[in-house]
């Protein structure tokens, strides 16, 4: 017997990206060219991603990997994903808050959760779209998986953010410094200088306090200094490497502890919201949550941020009735 090679699959660790827009293509990108997974990447639009997929088989040999990678529109194509990455939805446009998108991309997130599960039921779901924390419990929601299979993305990229600008501060390698972020993906997150260090040192013993506040604030105005800038796109580069690493973490079971947008069910004095806190991921997806130690200004800081978007999701209760998933 003769097989046609085109048909021969062994597709071990098969990743579905959902929207091939700036953060899609770029986290396409660098899955195949980490040699960290197969990719099936998918749109609404036509073509698109059929043609990325081309693009990116073109660079295969200078890159030099064997990666399959599959550009569709057809959720059938999507089927055995071990994890599903939903970058699907519109990104914000300068003066736009990450809340403006709420029902535009609520409508396509529980869409596209909806259609992606159908197709691969024992998929790890990473969000990405915004507003992070709102989606990431639409998509919960919508699928019907247990909470530890169900993340956003967003502590990754917000502490890669501090640490990215502590870096440049201090005028050292950003390898040293590993910076914590907590909270929702929104103004409100909480930079944390105690849990944040050069090599074991904490920042609050290398620079002064004004300097430190001037950090936290460009942290959480991380993503709309790049809107400012761009204009007609928001940042993409390093979301994808935030969602890569978190991807990394589950097919290849590299156990971390990773700021990770999850549900909480009683941790730091939080029941029944989702929002961005120290987890450890694994092939299960989130193993188990940390509880740091916070002071009472750190506390108040944190449920301030998670209630913030907890106000959101009630908006979002209609579109669940849409759903019949109320
Ligand atoms: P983009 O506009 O470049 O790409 C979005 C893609 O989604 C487009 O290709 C569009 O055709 C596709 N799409 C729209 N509706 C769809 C549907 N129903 N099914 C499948 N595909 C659909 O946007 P970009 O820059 O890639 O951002 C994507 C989302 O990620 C935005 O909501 C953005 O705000 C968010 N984001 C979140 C970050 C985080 O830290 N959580 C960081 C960066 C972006
Ligand atoms: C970011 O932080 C827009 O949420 C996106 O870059």
């Amino acid at each position: 017997m003769r097989l046609n090679p085109a048909q021969i699959t062994c597709d071990t660790t098969r990743v579905t990206v959902v929207g091939s827009g700036n953060v899609g293509s770029a986290l396409a990108q660098r899955l195949v060219e980490k040699n960290i997974a197969n990719v099936v990447l998918l749109d609404i639009v036509e073509g698109r991603p059929q043609g990325l997929a081309l693009d990116l088989i073109q660079a295969r040999g200078i890159e030099g990997h064997d990666r399959q990678i599959i550009g569709t529109n057809d959720y059938a194509d999507t089927a055995g994903s071990q994890v599903i990455v939903i970058t699907a939805g519109l990104p914000r446009k300068p003066g736009m808050s990450r809340d403006d998108l709420m029902l535009t991309n609520g409508k396509i997130v529980l869409d596209v959760a909806n259609r992606a599960i159908a197709h691969s039921p024992d998929a790890i779901f990473i969000v990405v779209t915004n507003p992070l924390d709102q989606m990431t419990h639409l998509t919960w929601r919508a699928t019907g998986l247990p909470v530890h299979q169900v993340m956003g993305m967003a502590g990754v990229l917000d502490s890669a953010r501090f640490q990215a600008f502590i870096a440049m501060e201090l005028g050292v390698s950003t390898s040293d410094i590993h910076a914590t972020v907590l909270g929702s993906h929104g103004d409100l997150m909480v930079p944390l200088p105690r849990y944040t260090t050069v090599n074991g040192i904490p920042i609050t013993e290398l620079m002064d306090a004004a300097a430190i506040e001037r950090l936290v604030q460009r942290t959480r105005r991380g993503g709309a200094e790049i809107v400012d800038l761009m204009k007609t796109a928001s940042a993409f580069y390093a979301p994808a490497s935030s969602t890569c690493a978190m991807v990394e973490c589950i097919l290849y079971n590299q156990p971390r502890i990773l700021p990770v947008t999850t549900y909480l069910q009683g941790e730091y004095g939080l029941k029944d919201m989702f929002a961005g806190v120290p987890c450890r991921l694994s092939c299960r997806g989130i193993d188990s949550v940390f509880e740091l130690s916070l002071t009472d200004a750190e506390l108040n800081a944190l449920h301030e941020s998670a209630h913030a978007s907890q106000n959101g999701i009630d908006r979002l209760e209609q579109l669940l009735a849409d759903y019949q998933l109320t």
